[in-house]
């Protein structure tokens, strides 16, 4: 069969979203308006991310100091150009994305009514190794009729739907709008997302944490005991193994896929983490729960923290169902 060898019925993500959306009689079609502009924004910041590992070879011969600035070019450029895409959709009225101190507020002519939070390139500082790096997005939709700073300081779990793609091996799109997971593989000839991982869900509990053990000695008890746990099981079962990339798409990508945790806990010197609620912490989360998985802040359930500012942070546990378990116990006891 010709089919064994090539897929010939292609799912794409503009056909799945609006299958997806078909269910729902009221819908015009906005949404699937404002997932293709951003899986536009994908296709080019592939695009980009793949010239500037073309560059860096070429600069490995002589051209050492333009190093530094072409990696922020990579982060302002992706930013402009999700940025440009989002208004361009004409389906959206704030904004928030990493590299913006302030929210972008959509005027008249463009407004429409979903909010995006987004972190254009996350990892970049991974660029200059070649290691995979992605782009994070949640959207929400305006609550009133006017567009306020509240619509996009909601709790996580009043999220519309969450991504992100990871600019890895191949390029992937993984997508949930509040009914599972699933996963897109960009098919470069065809400059389409095709599925390829249809209804993923994390395993129950995994074999692998993920950490910057780096900063282990500013951990609370309650982290150091946990890690403690991963590497020496009190229970008889075996040690988990150690992986951590320094991209959260990536780390995230392997466990949704693979099982296990992620972290990025508080420590003395940043009692709130790294890693930003709107933009990170909230869309990962949301995409774990819809996986059969959890997360957690170390105090309560993630999704439903309700952010005061757009670049706040938050300490973040997510992963396996059983492993956050383990993690929300011991937090249970130690505080
Ligand atoms: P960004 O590149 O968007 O600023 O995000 C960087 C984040 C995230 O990708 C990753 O999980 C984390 O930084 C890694 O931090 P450490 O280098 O402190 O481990
Ligand atoms: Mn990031
Ligand atoms: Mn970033
Ligand atoms: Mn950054």
């Amino acid at each position: 069969h010709a089919a064994d060898a090539h897929r010939t019925d292609l799912m794409t993500i503009t056909r799945f979203v609006l299958n997806e959306q078909s269910k729902y009689p009221e819908s015009k079609g906005d949404f699937t308006i404002l997932l293709n502009n951003i899986v536009l924004g994908c296709k080019f910041v592939c695009s980009a991310v793949n010239k500037a590992g073309l560059a860096k070879l070429i600069g490995l011969a002589g051209e050492t100091n333009v190093q530094g600035e072409e990696q922020k070019k990579l982060d302002v450029l992706s930013n402009e150009v999700f940025v440009k895409a989002l208004i361009s959709s004409g389906r959206t009225c704030i904004l928030v994305s990493e590299e913006d101190e302030e929210a972008t507020f959509v005027s008249p002519p463009m407004r429409g009514k979903y909010c995006v939070v987004f972190d254009p390139l996350d990892g970049s500082s991974n660029i200059d190794c070649g290691v995979s790096i992605g782009t994070i997005f949640g959207i929400y939709t305006m609550k009133g009729s006017d567009p306020t700073i509240e619509d996009v300081l909601q709790p996580g779990k009043d999220m519309l739907a969450a991504g992100y793609c990871m600019y890895g091996s191949s390029c992937m799109l993984v997508l949930s709008t509040g009914n599972g997971v699933n996963g897109f593989t960009l098919d470069p000839s065809l400059g389409e997302f095709i599925l390829t991982h249809s209804d993923i869900k994390i395993p129950k509990k995994g074999k692998i944490y993920s950490v910057n053990e780096g900063n282990a000695k500013n951990w609370d008890v309650s982290t150091a005991k946990y890690v403690d746990n991963c590497k020496y099981p009190k229970d008889g079962s075996l040690p988990k193994s150690l992986r951590y990339v320094g991209s959260m798409v990536a780390d995230v990508h392997r466990t949704l896929l693979y099982g296990g945790v992620f972290l990025y806990p508080a420590d003395k010197k940043s009692p709130n983490g790294k890693l930003r609620v709107l933009y990170e912490v909230f869309p990962m989360s949301f995409l774990m729960e819809q996986a059969g998985g959890q997360a957690f802040t170390g105090k309560q359930r993630a999704l439903e923290l309700v952010p005061k500012k757009i670049h706040e942070r938050s300490p973040i546990f997510l992963g396996s169902y059983d492993d956050i378990e383990e993690i929300k116990e011991i937090y249970a006891a130690e505080g």
